[in-house]
């Protein structure tokens, strides 16, 4: 009877401790974040300003990047689904 309490007790605190943590610490959201991407990956040979400013429409996105990630073994090496999400963020820089 004793050891039946302390499972549940232990169990409780486990589920207590673990559960609520659970959607912050998704490693797959935080590794695709387009904006993280642009700051680490988009900043080696210049900085943010001239992407920031550069104003461009989606098609047009894909193909600087496409020539960015062309330019050296320094360019960016992106994954499909990192390239997915810095283009999203691209999307949401255009005034
Ligand atoms: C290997 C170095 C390098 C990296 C890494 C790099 N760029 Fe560039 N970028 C350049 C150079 C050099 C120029 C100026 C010559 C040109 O436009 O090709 C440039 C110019 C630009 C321009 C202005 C020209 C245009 O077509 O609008 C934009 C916007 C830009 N880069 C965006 C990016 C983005 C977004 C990334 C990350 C995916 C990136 N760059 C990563 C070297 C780099």
């Amino acid at each position: 009877m004793k050891k039946r309490l302390w499972a549940v007790l232990f169990g409780a605190l486990l589920g207590g401790l673990l559960l609520p943590g659970c959607p912050e610490r998704n490693p797959q959201a935080a590794e695709v974040d387009g904006g993280k991407i642009l700051q680490t990956r988009c900043t080696v040979c210049h900085d943010t300003g001239r992407i920031e400013r550069a104003g461009h429409d989606p098609a047009t996105w894909r193909q600087t990047v496409d020539r960015m990630m062309g330019k050296s073994n320094f360019g960016p090496k992106l994954t499909e689904s990192e390239l997915q999400a810095l283009l999203e963020h691209l999307a949401t820089l255009k005034q």
